[in-house]
This record gives C-alpha cells, sequence and structure tokens, in this order.
C-alpha cells in the first residue's frame, strides 16, 4: 500500500516519513523544492515533484494511492502564496488528486485553535481547509495539535536565541497565555498509527503533549535546558503590534507578524490525557527532550532577531 505524503520534507513532514518506513510502509513524497528530498534515502521513498497550487503537477504523484497525509501548511504568508491558496485552495487540489488516485484514508494535520472567525488569518484558512476536507468524499481524520518541538522547531529555538542573548529575557504581554507543546516525533507516530484505524475515520483530534504550559513557563523550561538563570521583562502588546506592522512594511520576514501576535490571544490545549487514551502512549515531555537549544549560539539569536532561520538550526 503507497501512502503519499505532502510537505514531506518539512519539520514534521521529514518524521512521518521516517516513522512510516519504519512500520514497513511503502511512502512516496510529494516535494515542493527540488532537492530537498536528498534528505531521504533514495532507494526508502518514491518522489514526486509539485506544488499543492498547481493541480497538473499533483495528477502525476497520486496514482493508486491507499492513503494521503497532508502536510502542507504555511505559519507567514509568501509573496505568491496567501494563507488562503495553501490552506484552502492548496487542500481541496490535494484531495482532488486524492480521489482520483483512489485514496481511502485522508489524513490532514491542521490546528489547535482553527476556527470560523476572519480576525486570526492563519487559523481561519485551517478552518477552511478542515471544511475542504470534512466535504471531500475521502474517509478522513482530522489532527489539531498545539505548537510542535523538536530538532528544527521554530518556536523552542526562537526563545532559545532571546535566553542566549538577553539577560532579561523580553516577553510580549503577560505570558501567561497557555500551550500544549507536543513534540514533533510523538505527532508523526500518532499519525502513523492512524493509518489503518478505521476507528479514527471521521474525527477530529485536539493534540498537546504532557504537560499545559504558559509562555513565561516555556521560557523558564527553554533557560534551565540551557543551564541559564533568567528574569523576564514583559513588553506591552500594543508596542510590539506597532512593531510588528512596520517591519512586516519592509522586511521579507519579519522577527514576528501581527498575525502571530494576535494569536497570542488563543489558548493553545488540548484535553490532558486525549493522546494517550486514543493512541496508547504517553508523548514525551519537553523536560530532557530539548537539549538541541544548546546549540543555538549569540550569533544565531541575532539572526532569528533579524526575522531567519540559521540554516544550521532550520535547514528549510
Ligand atoms: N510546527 C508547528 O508547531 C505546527 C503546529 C501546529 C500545526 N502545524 C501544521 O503542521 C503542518 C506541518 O508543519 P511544519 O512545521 O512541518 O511546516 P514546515 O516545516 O514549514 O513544512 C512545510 C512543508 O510544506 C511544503 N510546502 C510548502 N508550500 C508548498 C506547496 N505550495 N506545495 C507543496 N508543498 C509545499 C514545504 O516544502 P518547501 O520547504 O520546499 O516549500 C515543506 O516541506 C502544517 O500544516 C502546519 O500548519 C505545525
Amino acid at each position: 500500500m503507497v501512502v503519499l505524503v505532502t510537505g514531506a520534507t518539512g519539520f514534521l513532514g521529514r518524521r512521518v516519513v521516517r516513522e512510516l518506513l519504519e512500520r514497513g510502509q511503502q511512502v512516496r513524497c510529494l516535494v515542493h523544492t527540488p532537492g530537498r528530498e536528498r534528505m531521504f534515502d533514495h532507494r526508502a521513498v518514491e518522489v514526486q515533484y509539485g506544488s499543492v497550487r498547481d493541480p497538473s503537477s499533483l495528477s502525476n504523484a497520486f496514482y493508486d494511492v491507499e492513503a494521503v497525509v497532508h502536510l502542507v501548511g504555511i505559519i507567514r504568508r509568501r509573496r505568491r502564496d496567501s494563507f488562503e491558496d495553501v490552506h484552502r485552495e492548496g487542500t481541496a487540489n490535494v484531495l482532488a488528486a486524492a480521489k482520483e488516485g483512489g485514496a481511502r484514508h485522508f489524513l490532514h494535520v491542521s490546528a489547535i485553535g482553527a476556527a470560523n472567525d476572519r480576525s486570526y488569518p492563519y487559523l481561519y484558512t485551517k478552518w477552511l481547509g478542515e471544511q475542504e476536507v470534512v466535504s471531500g468524499g475521502i474517509p478522513y481524520t482530522i489532527f489539531r495539535p498545539s505548537v510542535l518541538f523538536g530538532e528544527g522547531d521554530e518556536f523552542v529555538n526562537v526563545l532559545a536565541g532571546l535566553v542566549r542573548l538577553f539577560p532579561l529575557v523580553p516577553v510580549i504581554g503577560s505570558g501567561k497565555n497557555r500551550y500544549h507543546p507536543l513534540a514533533a516525533d510523538d505527532l508523526a507516530r500518532c499519525i502513523a498509527i492512524t493509518l489503518g484505524r478505521e476507528d479514527l475515520k471521521g474525527r477530529t483530534l485536539d493534540l498537546g503533549g504532557t504537560k499545559r504550559m504558559s509562555y513565561n513557563d516555556l521560557v523558564a523550561q527553554v533557560a534551565t535546558a540551557m543551564g541559564k538563570r533568567r528574569l523576564r521583562f514583559h513588553l506591552p502588546v500594543w508596542l510590539m503590534y506597532a512593531a510588528a506592522a512596520v517591519s512586516q512594511g519592509f522586511m521579507a520576514r519579519p522577527p514576528i507578524t501581527t498575525d502571530q501576535l494576535k494569536m497570542l490571544e488563543i489558548r493553545s490545549v488540548a484535553e490532558l490525557g486525549e493522546l494517550e487514551r486514543v493512541f496508547g502512549f504517553t508523548p514525551r515531555s519537553m523536560e530532557g527532550n530539548i537539549d538541541y537549544v544548546n546549540s543555538v549560539g549569540v550569533a544565531d539569536g541575532v539572526q532569528m532577531l533579524l526575522g531567519s532561520m540559521p540554516r544550521r538550526i532550520r535547514d528549510h
């Protein structure tokens, strides 16, 4: 049985591919940027190039597929791609190709907090994508993870950059907003387990890890992993909105966008114990599993502050 993975070269995708291969699945990867497939053993996976924005590029990739794992998503608008282009239209294109290719299970990664509320463009368009999946005519499972951590992540590594640079770590607002961090490796495992689980068809699952944490807790956790003691200072949210609005006017990749600031208001937590109940294993905690933050140096922190991720930290 062939499982087609979109977004296969991404932070989550490469873990999903690895997990599927370990379970003996035949994997076909949809690769967006040619060359990125070099991260995989070329004998282990089949590769097809294409963009979810271009239906004609998908027709070659989706023949004879049993299941599709759809991971493509963008956290920042791109010059040529709006959130809606990728999350709604892209998902509709993938669904059409999957249907044509005979897929019998569509596994879709959305995000916790996806809702019919236009004031949060990322989450609103993730919700639009979910609606496409629900009405797409293929039995589906939708995953709505909270923030993901693991080597190469953006969230925790950026915190590490701040901890590395500042004795007093800047926090936007009160820092009391809640998260429910989940290891990307654990989400990949959930996705692989879901294949072949008839009982999970038609389900939408909010998923978090072992512990709910505030942003302030996360800063403390990262500082501890780096062997640092850090105090925080809190920046007024209005000031950050003004800074983000100005910087996104002239920077291709501003350190933070107004959309991301708005999302800080959202409680990004799942039901405790849901993952264990549904998938039968305990997800790993952040504690003891984020040692990779120690590789973030001063120069990396400066680069992140300027809005770009060092390639040695995150390679795409
Ligand atoms: N990371 C998190 O904390 C988090 C939390 C909640 C939900 N999610 C969701 O999880 C999914 C995976 O996230 P991630 O962190 O793995 O993202 P990522 O690392 O940015 O990976 C995205 C992948 O999608 C590919 N892609 C982008 N545009 C494409 C297009 N037009 N056609 C085909 N492929 C395209 C990228 O390829 P190129 O790099 O070659 O463009 C990359 O392989 C997303 O749907 C995201 O919304 C992530």
